[in-house]
């Protein structure tokens, strides 16, 4: 090694030692002929200090040194709680192992930077603590979850990364053959269809940190690219696949944050939830659950319920304590809030002085204004807010705006976990759009067998599937399904989501051809690892918890990637770029 200790060593045994350190420059300041530089590596810093060097000038921020010394104490009065802080190394030789630019930001905690700029620097950006300290951390969950999952006899196998076109929601990323002009690869959006014939290979309990790629478009929680960690078991029932996710979510909260948490977690059926929260992916730390309001406003002769009650739509809403003394303005702000998820609007009324006194009071029937006052369990002081719409734009407004409110009031505990299985999803929804039904979640979930019958006469709707969500504090970390194991099932449901016999043979061929010998009743499911890590960092952008990801615009910085290429590389792919 060029250095005899890195500085997560340094110690008072090593006080009066003679030491060889290297590192970055992260900050230079020369007091009365003496430099102190505040050097770096990736475990820490330590002042160094060098009194009368000739190289001193020649040092610059970021500069990459190696540098000899004697460790001592700083003096009394320039000690410092930071790591590292009660000593200095009284430099003895100095070597310059790197010259740096100047870098285009400080590397520095305190210093707002503007994303791209970090993005185009990422190696630069990765320098700063917290995306260093976010990247080990990252490092550890990875390491608590191959623990668990090995110890579970679990085998980590690998699968292609070229693959053929089979979408799974969102759009593939493509790649052209060199050797068979005209034809493509495709980037796996996830391993699905690999870890199913794996089981059918008897590989029973697989596991994978499988990278995906979907091209869809950008969201603070979403990259082109991002990683699962996949898993699938044979012979299984849900609970079993649950049990095994939150053995090794266990074991990653008290190697990472030393929490212990509470085991199994809870579960709530996916139409429950709905009714309760509006979103299948519920904050469960606060409460300001739904109530229903259809039955209390089916006395009102207010043609804005009326119309909704005649289409099947839903009227709900939720309190918020102590609510009365929020303003004009924040209540408006609620109506802006929820027009985005296409809602017309918040109705909202206080209760003060034992009764319902502004704004929407005037519309509750005065024979339901007991049954109101049950039903949303409100006191003196609090204030309900309600939507009347169709029932999804409703629990898409509500379901947000609940969310929001609890922010925006400082309702949410801090460093709470709230974990949430959300069980039997419908399998199906339909697609206004393409006027079809589409797979829920993927098609390959296994309809729950109460629902067969439902599935035989092809009443869609009323299926539902051994389809599972694991949500965290709101947020969606993974899902997963038990599957269908028989390829007939699978082939009627393919052709229920509207593929033709052609293209089922076409696509999906291969995969139904394996599930023909022998198939095992099999499940699993897939938890986004960037998601996690954010998720237990509290962190709300994704890319802070990648070494190098996608911008928001769907780019990578560092690189500038995607670049056009030339010619020649077309002609060899047999491709022609098409102008716009
Ligand atoms: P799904 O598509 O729900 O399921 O993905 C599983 C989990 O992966 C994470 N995730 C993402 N994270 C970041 N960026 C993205 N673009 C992105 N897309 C998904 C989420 C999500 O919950 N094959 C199935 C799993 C199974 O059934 O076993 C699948 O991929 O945390």
């Amino acid at each position: 090694m060029l250095r005899s200790h890195h500085l997560g060593q340094i110690g008072e045994g090593l006080l009066g030692n003679e030491l060889t350190v290297c590192g970055w420059a992260e900050r230079i300041r020369a007091v009365g002929g003496i430099a102190f530089i505040l050097l770096r590596d990736r475990y820490g810093v330590l002042q160094i200090s060098m009194e009368g060097m000739a190289d001193q000038e020649k040092i610059g921020r970021e500069y990459c040194l190696k540098i000899s010394g004697v460790l001592q104490l700083r003096p009394q009065e320039n000690r410092t709680q930071d790591q590292n802080g009660n000593y200095e190394l009284i430099a003895s030789r100095v070597e310059v192992l790197n010259k740096s630019l100047t870098p285009p930001f400080m590397i520095d905690e305190r210093e707002e930077i503007n994303e791209e700029i970090r993005l185009k620097y990422r190696y630069l950006d990765i320098r700063r603590r917290s995306m260093k300290d976010n990247l080990l951390f990252r490092h550890k969950v990875v390491e608590a979850v191959r623990e668990t999952l090995n110890s579970l006899d679990f085998t980590e196998i690998e699968t292609p990364m070229l693959m053929k076109s089979t979408p799974e929601g969102a759009r593939d990323f493509i790649v052209p053959s060199r050797v068979y002009p005209g034809q493509f690869f495709a980037l796996p959006q996830s391993p699905q269809l690999y870890k199913q014939m794996l089981q059918v290979a008897g590989m029973d309990r697989y596991y994978q940190l499988a990278k995906c790629f979907r091209d869809e478009d950008n969201r603070k929680d979403r990259q082109l690219v991002h990683t699962q960690i996949d898993l699938e078991m044979s012979f299984v029932e849900q609970e079993d696949v649950h049990r095994v996710v939150e053995s090794f979510l266990k074991n990653v909260f008290k190697k990472t944050l030393n929490i212990e948490i509470e085991t199994p977690f809870p579960y709530l059926p996916h139409d429950e939830c709905i009714r309760l929260y509006g979103l299948d992916k519920p904050d469960v730390r606060f409460g300001m659950p739904f109530f229903d309001l259809n039955e209390v406003f089916s006395a009102s002769d207010y043609p804005g319920f009326s119309e909704v009650l005649a289409q099947n739509g839903r009227i709900a809403g939720f309190t918020i304590k102590g609510g009365a003394s929020l303003s004009r303005k924040d209540l408006d702000g609620f109506s802006e809030f929820v027009k985005t998820y296409r809602a017309k609007g918040v109705f909202s009324t206080k209760f003060v002085g034992g009764e319902f006194t502004s704004g929407a009071a005037k519309l509750i029937p005065q024979t339901q204004v007991k049954n109101l006052k049950v039903l949303s369990g409100v006191e003196e002081g609090d204030l309900l807010v309600f939507v009347a719409d169709k029932a999804e734009v409703t629990n898409a407004a509500l379901g947000w705006l609940r969310n929001s409110v609890a922010r925006q009031l400082n309702l949410i505990p801090e460093n709470q976990y709230k974990f949430l299985w959300v069980t039997d999803f419908p399998a199906f929804e339909w697609n206004d759009e393409t006027r079809v039904w589409d797979a829920k979640h993927h098609m390959f979930s296994a309809p729950r067998e109460c629902d067969m019958e439902y599935l035989k006469d092809g009443q869609l709707q009323k299926v539902y599937a051994v389809l599972y969500d694991l949500v965290l504090n709101g947020v969606e970390l993974g899902s997963g399904s038990l599957r269908i194991h028989n390829a007939s099932v699978q082939k009627y449901i393919m052709q229920k989501i509207g593929l033709s016999d052609e293209a089922i043979e076409q696509r999906f061929g291969f995969f139904l051809k394996s599930l023909e010998y022998g198939a095992p009743p099999h499940g699993g499911i897939a938890l986004g690892l960037d998601r996690l890590v954010m998720t237990l960092l509290q962190l709300d952008n994704i890319r802070d918890v990648m070494a190098f990801p996608n911008s928001s615009g769907a780019r990578y910085l560092l690189d500038d990637s995607p670049t056009s290429v030339p010619l020649e590389t077309l002609d060899e792919l047999h491709l022609e770029v098409m102008p716009e």
